[in-house]
């Protein structure tokens, strides 16, 4: 190949060292770091759209918030393995808020990130029913989250949900559910990586059938509201945020501060368990710890032997957060808007070069832009591309990790500066002269 913006042997040779047999299955932080050495070898700055790191200045609410609770001397106490009072309230405002559900407090639980949000959610489930040993995913997705489940030694099934849409997704599911074996779906919604977003039928599919067979749904609302093509930003306003919790009480929505408020760093969400599901016994729980409720197995069990609670100064940030968006004074949505400008923009550059979206639609409405979307190139498989694109100083990874069974990779648009769509726009252009698709 010529005329390659990265010397192809440099990147060859890189990929040789860290023993990647198959490019289609590196991880995140191999690509990351591959580019990253191919960068400094190079000279030639990369187009890193591998991590789904946010890249914009944490919420100011929330950092001041937190200095304040620092300066009166909370960082010495043990936070309240409940979680702060104040939070619980708050999140519970916000869920009524932004998604038009009740839950109470007691059942807004605060979590250091998602991230353990799923684990301790995943552990619950899987101790309620010793038949019910399997979580389900509604594939593509988080694939941290699969590892969560080989860490702990939990089986799962997948299938991708691209060829399963509407009316289509019913018999899917229940194919798996009639089994028996499984304790709880988990999905993404906006999805991370594909920006796909359930309507509100498939989320009432869903809803109806955890009842039906008695599984909890585990909604990851990691990208909360985030579905730029409404505005969700109005508090106690229509639309609302679309949920599987007004078709089921079997649910626990996780929702994060990384994302949405730009909060990665300080490890923080809350997972809001419905107060049908906070407050039911099962006979594995009560075999295992001689009693308790999900709830109270969920953070008195769980969390206690996790993290003893969640940092305590993070809590504060999060409430203060939470709090100014119900109140109307923090428009949370305008400050991450910037990332589905990004992905128009980038989006256009790629499909005038060839390039088609992968997950590209809605039941028949175009995908929104976000903070992730889905390429293909005719021709290439998922780690044909990706190899070949980091020839073109392009990081990004391959669908394959994220339990997709579609060719192409998932790009994200968090890191993209504005010196990079020209950039972008010159390699795509020599990339489609070196790779003509055949009419
Ligand atoms: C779908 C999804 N769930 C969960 C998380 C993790 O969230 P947190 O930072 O709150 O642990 C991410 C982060 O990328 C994500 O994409």
């Amino acid at each position: 190949m010529k005329n390659t913006p990265i010397n192809k042997e440099l990147i060859d040779k890189t990929i040789n060292e860290f023993q990647i047999v198959d490019f289609s299955k590196a991880t995140i932080r191999e690509v990351k770091a591959i580019a990253a050495k191919a960068e400094q070898e190079s000279g030639v700055e990369f187009i890193k759209m591998e991590m789904g790191v946010p890249g914009l200045p944490p919420s100011s609410v929330g950092v001041q918030a937190e200095i304040a609770a620092l300066k009166k001397g909370i960082a010495s106490l043990y936070p309240d393995i409940n979680g702060l009072a104040e939070l619980k309230q708050e999140a519970s405002n916000f869920v009524k808020a932004f998604i038009d559900v009740d839950i109470k407090p007691e059942g807004c639980v605060p979590v250091t990130g998602s991230m353990q949000g799923t684990f301790a959610s995943f552990l619950t489930c899987s101790q309620c029913n010793p038949e019910k040993d399997t979580i389900l995913f509604i594939d593509p997705g988080f694939p941290v989250q699969k590892q969560q489940l080989v860490v702990m030694g939990q089986k799962f099934e997948t299938f991708d949900v691209y060829d399963y849409r509407g009316d289509k997704l019913k018999d899917k599911l229940e194919s798996y559910l009639k089994k028996g074996n499984i304790s709880a779906i988990i999905y993404s919604n906006p999805n991370n990586p594909s920006w796909i977003c359930l309507k509100e039928e498939e989320l009432k599919t869903i809803g109806e059938l955890a009842t039906q067979y008695d599984v909890i749904v585990l909604e990851d609302l990691a990208y909360f509201a985030m579905d730029f093509r409404k505005d969700l930003s109005q508090p106690y306003q229509p639309p609302f945020q679309p949920t599987v919790a007004h078709y089921t009480k079997n649910y626990i929505l996780l929702i994060s501060g990384s994302k949405a408020f730009s909060y990665a760093g300080q490890r923080i969400g809350v997972s809001c368990i419905s107060d049908s599901l906070y407050h039911r016994g099962y006979p594995g729980l009560t075999a295992r710890y001689g009693g308790g409720t999900f709830g109270t197995v969920f953070i008195h069990r769980i969390l206690y032997a996790l993290s003893s609670g969640t940092s305590h100064s993070a809590q504060y940030a999060l409430a203060a957060m939470l709090k100014a968006a119900c109140e109307g004074k923090y428009n949370f949505i305008n400050e991450v808007k910037v990332y589905g400008e990004r992905a128009r923009k980038l989006k256009e550059i790629f499909l005038r070069h060839g390039f088609y979206l992968v997950y590209d639609n809605d039941l028949g409405e175009p995908v929104a832009d976000g903070f992730y979307f889905t390429i293909g190139y005719p021709g290439m498989t998922s780690g044909e591309l990706t190899k070949e694109l980091m020839y073109y100083g392009v990081s990004a990874i391959s669908l394959v990790t994220t339990g997709s069974k579609q060719e192409g990779l998932r790009a994200c648009t968090s890191f993209i500066k504005d010196n990079q769509y020209e950039l972008l726009e010159q390699r795509m252009l020599i990339f489609e002269k070196n790779h003509p698709v055949r009419q």
